[in-house]
Formats: C-alpha cells, sequence, structure tokens
C-alpha cells in the first residue's frame, strides 16, 4: 500500500488476570489484542467487526495508546506512537478522534451544544476566538443540525441528534482518523441508516479515514471499503468488503453472515 496513513505491526495488548482477595496474584493474561498488522490507506473505511470480547474497543484503544501496549508498534504518518513522548502524543491525538457508542457518556449534559463544540475549538487554537460562532455554526451544519439548536443542552435532543453532536465534536479538531466505535448500536434502525449516511458522507468530503466498529457485519458492510474480521484478539480476515461478505473464508466470518437476518440478505 503507498502512502498508509496507519500502520500497526504486530500490536498486542495484554491483560493480567488476577484473583485473590488480600492478596493479588496474577493468575493469567487475557489476549485482547494479539499479534495485529494492519495499514490503513489515506480515506479509506475499514470495518471492524466481531463478537463481544473479541478485542475490538482494546484495539481502538490501543491506536490511540490509551491503554499501555504489550508489543508492536503503531505509526501514525510514519511517526510511531509506542515511543512518542507524552507532548508528542497529545499532538498525535487530535488527529485521531472517537466517537463512542452512548453519546450521553461523551456530552457533558451541563454544556450546551454550543460550549461543547467551542471548547476543542478554543483550547487547541482550530480558529482565532471572534471565529468560534461561525465554526460552531458550520460544524453543526455539517452533521446536519440546525445551527439555531446551538443553544440548546445534550437532553433536549434525541438519540441520533446527540449522536450528530458527538460526531460534530469530533470533527471539531480537524481529524485525519475517526475511530467510531459502535455509533449506531444504540440507535433505532431507522436512524442507524441516518448516522452512516452521514459518516459516509463526511469521510468523502473531508478526506477523512474511518474505523467503525460493529458487532454485526451488515452494518458496515455499506460503507466499508474494506473488512476486518477480529476473532479472540486475532483479526482472522480481513479484504474488500464484497469479498468478504460473498466469499468469506474463515467459518468464524460464515457465522457471523449466517447471524445477518434472511430479509437482508441477496441469496
Ligand atoms: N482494562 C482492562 N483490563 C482487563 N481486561 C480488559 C480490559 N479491557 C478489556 N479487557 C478484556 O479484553 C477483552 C476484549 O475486550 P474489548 O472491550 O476490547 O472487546 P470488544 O470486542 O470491544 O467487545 P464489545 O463488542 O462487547 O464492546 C475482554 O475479554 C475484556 O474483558
Ligand atoms: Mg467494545
Amino acid at each position: 500500500m503507498s502512502d498508509p496513513i496507519l500502520q500497526l505491526k504486530d500490536v498486542s495488548t495484554h491483560f493480567p488476570v488476577e484473583s485473590g482477595f488480600l492478596f493479588k496474584k496474577r493468575t493469567g493474561t487475557v489476549k485482547a489484542v494479539d499479534g495485529i498488522t494492519l495499514d490503513l490507506a489515506r480515506g479509506e473505511v475499514l470495518g471492524l467487526v466481531g463478537e463481544s470480547g473479541s478485542g475490538k474497543s482494546t484495539l481502538a484503544r490501543t491506536i490511540l495508546q490509551l491503554v499501555p501496549t504489550t508489543g508492536g508498534t503503531v505509526v501514525l504518518e510514519g511517526r510511531n506512537l509506542t515511543a512518542a513522548t507524552a507532548t508528542e502524543l497529545l499532538a498525535a491525538r487530535r488527529g485521531l478522534q472517537m466517537v463512542f457508542q452512548d453519546p450521553f457518556a461523551s456530552l457533558n449534559p451541563r454544556l450546551t451544544v454550543f460550549a461543547a463544540l467551542a471548547e476543542p475549538l478554543l483550547v487547541h487554537g482550530v480558529v482565532p476566538p471572534d471565529q468560534v460562532p461561525a465554526r460552531v455554526a458550520a460544524l453543526m451544519e455539517q452533521v446536519g443540525l440546525a445551527p439555531r439548536d446551538q443553544r440548546k443542552y445534550p437532553h433536549e435532543f434525541s438519540g441520533g441528534q446527540r449522536q450528530r453532536i458527538a460526531i460534530a465534536r469530533a470533527l471539531a479538531l480537524e481529524p485525519k482518523i475517526i475511530i467510531a466505535d459502535e455509533p449506531v448500536s444504540a440507535l433505532d434502525v431507522s436512524i442507524q441508516a441516518q448516522i452512516l449516511n452521514l459518516l459516509a458522507g463526511l469521510v468523502r468530503r473531508m478526506n477523512l479515514t474511518l474505523i467503525f466498529i460493529a458487532h454485526d457485519l451488515s452494518v458496515v458492510k455499506h460503507i466499508s471499503d474494506r473488512i476486518a474480521v477480529m476473532y479472540q484478539g486475532k483479526i482472522v480476515e480481513l479484504g474488500p468488503a464484497l469479498d468478504i461478505m460473498e466469499r468469506p473464508q474463515h467459518p468464524y466470518t460464515k457465522a457471523l453472515i449466517s447471524a445477518i437476518p434472511r430479509i437482508e440478505r441477496k441469496s
């Protein structure tokens, strides 16, 4: 791959398993991420699927270096994050933004939408203070919200609208990569498609790179260029979305596809 934006080389994140009440003893290891090698192209959408506990969120946190890496390297635009200083890491994280399943958890209930979006702009000096209101309004328009709603609080919005606010907040710092960890799992099916379309449109327009995490292949198949299937900390299958859907090789991928309700399947 020419000019990958992100390169993972043999990345592992293991957690100790401890038991005992007063005297904790290490009794084992959870290999949440276990030897993953993966290159991401600029502008690519990667769907990352796997069952609960397969290590998807830990892989996301490993990319951001929010958990200590056990081994391997994470290289963002040529910079090795696993060897970066705290200051370098802070700068790199600006280019890597996350969107979570539950926007309530990532939005402060006491801040208006204006304050939530203005804060990262001011803290990081993205635009001069006098241009903040215009940028907030532009961010709201980008995610399909009415700029006049910027004085409202998170609880005054619907679940889908709150997820749009969380996406706008992620966009505020003009990231290169967005990692969306099950961003539509908590939403009604009818709203899921709208959020998926919004993300797909933003990726195209802003030349973003997107890692989209889901349990379910049916959620990622339409927006992904490639799909990676994760099982017990490893990527067991990786390929163009269409190939994975139509000619799955790994038994676990086949099982995931057969779990999709029949009404959605072509064959
Ligand atoms: N901080 C931690 N300490 C110990 N074990 C952890 C920690 N974080 C995750 N794990 C373990 O690592 C494994 C992978 O968890 P992870 O949250 O990455 O899975 P996931 O694929 O995101 O699951 P889900 O689909 O339910 O969100 C699990 O066995 C989990 O218990
Ligand atoms: Mg998870």
